[in-house]
């Protein structure tokens, strides 16, 4: 099976890469290429296309994305070409192809309102501009493709052993903050759910395997605010040798911590359909988190 992957140095592309199935024939793009990937900038929706008319895959996994959320506020127009035009590019390519889309999607197309985990047939309603451009993704995709040959896969509060990350960022502050004796302050008052790399790609594949389509979402298991998210990187980080101490973590609310985008308050995803049709059982998130921290431990350095 050939699968033609976007967004391979990111953090899931890299776990992709490294749990591909023996059966897959991996063709791995990134902006830069080198490194065994090939050249493709998902800002040029004709290099899109025709770069899947080329290959011909299979499946096109569409890993990459515009995911600086809050610079995205002032960039739409760079944010709606990733995250919209190629993946309607993938789309229209495929049903040319008869191939497949897994396109990759987030708990931000939803707004936050509803209190209660979001069912994958829920209606997005985006908050800011990131939401709001891939939500287009997504329709724009169902528009060009048969729902046969479309699976949507949403995620959330995404992180792992490498790459620019909420784990990675707090290690450093705890590290940092416990050092000079100032406390850490984390917003309490959003809640969702992190989900480690290493299950989310393990999810992909087994998409893949499948043939899966439709609309699905996938997390690890349980439920979070920043701030416990925080706690726990603190508390794992110690156990882990990474950190002599971890700094003393104080919550605090949205309105205390701007930022250029609005967040959803909360944005549970309702995964059991995808757990029941994919028969995987995620890891509750911290348990996920201890084995990042672990690898994050084993690179010997949180720069
Ligand atoms: N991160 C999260 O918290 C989160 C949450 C929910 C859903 N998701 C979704 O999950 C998927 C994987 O996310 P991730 O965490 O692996 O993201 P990531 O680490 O930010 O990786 C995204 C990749 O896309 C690449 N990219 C951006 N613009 C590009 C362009 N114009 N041409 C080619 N490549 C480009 C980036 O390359 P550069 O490094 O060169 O910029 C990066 O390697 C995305 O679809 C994202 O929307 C992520």
């Amino acid at each position: 099976m050939k699968v033609l992957l976007t967004g391979a140095a990111g953090q899931l592309g890299q776990a992709l890469i490294a749990s591909k199935p023996a059966e897959v024939e991996l063709i791995a793009t990134s902006r830069a290429g080198g490194n065994r990937m090939i050249a493709l900038d998902l800002a040029d929706k004709d290099a899109c296309y025709a770069a899947v008319m080329e290959k011909q895959p299979d499946w096109v996994i569409n890993s990459g994305a515009y995911t600086a959320v809050d610079r995205a506020e002032s960039e739409p127009e760079l944010a709606y070409a990733v995250n919209a035009a190629a993946p309607e590019a993938f789309a229209q390519a495929q049903l040319q192809n008869g191939g497949r889309l897994l396109q990759l999607s987030t708990d931000f197309v939803f707004d936050g309102s509803k209190g209660s985990p979001y069912h994958p047939d829920h209606t997005a309603s985006p908050l800011g501009v990131y939401g709001a451009s891939k939500a287009a993704g997504e329709t724009a995709a169902q528009s060009a493709l048969n729902t046969a040959q479309l699976c949507i896969l949403r995620t959330s509060w995404v992180y792992g052993p490498m790459g620019y990350n909420f784990v990675r960022t707090m290690l450093r502050l705890h590290h940092q903050r416990a050092l000079d004796g100032q406390p850490l302050r984390v917003v309490a008052d959003q809640v969702g759910c992190p989900t480690a790399t290493t299950g989310l790609a393990k999810a992909c594949w087994q998409v893949v395997e499948q043939g899966e389509c439709g609309i699905h979402h996938w997390c690890d298991a349980g439920v979070a605010s920043w701030y416990d998210f925080a706690v726990a990187i603190g508390e794992l980080g110690v156990a882990a040798g990474l950190l002599a101490k971890a700094a003393e973590t104080r919550p605090i609310n949205t309105c205390d911590y701007p930022t250029a985008a609005i967040r959803p308050m909360y944005s549970l995803l309702d995964c059991s359909f995808t757990r029941s049709v994919l028969r995987l059982t995620p890891l509750h998130w911290r348990t996920a988190l201890a084995g990042v921290i672990q690898q994050i431990s084993g690179q010997g350095s949180l720069t």
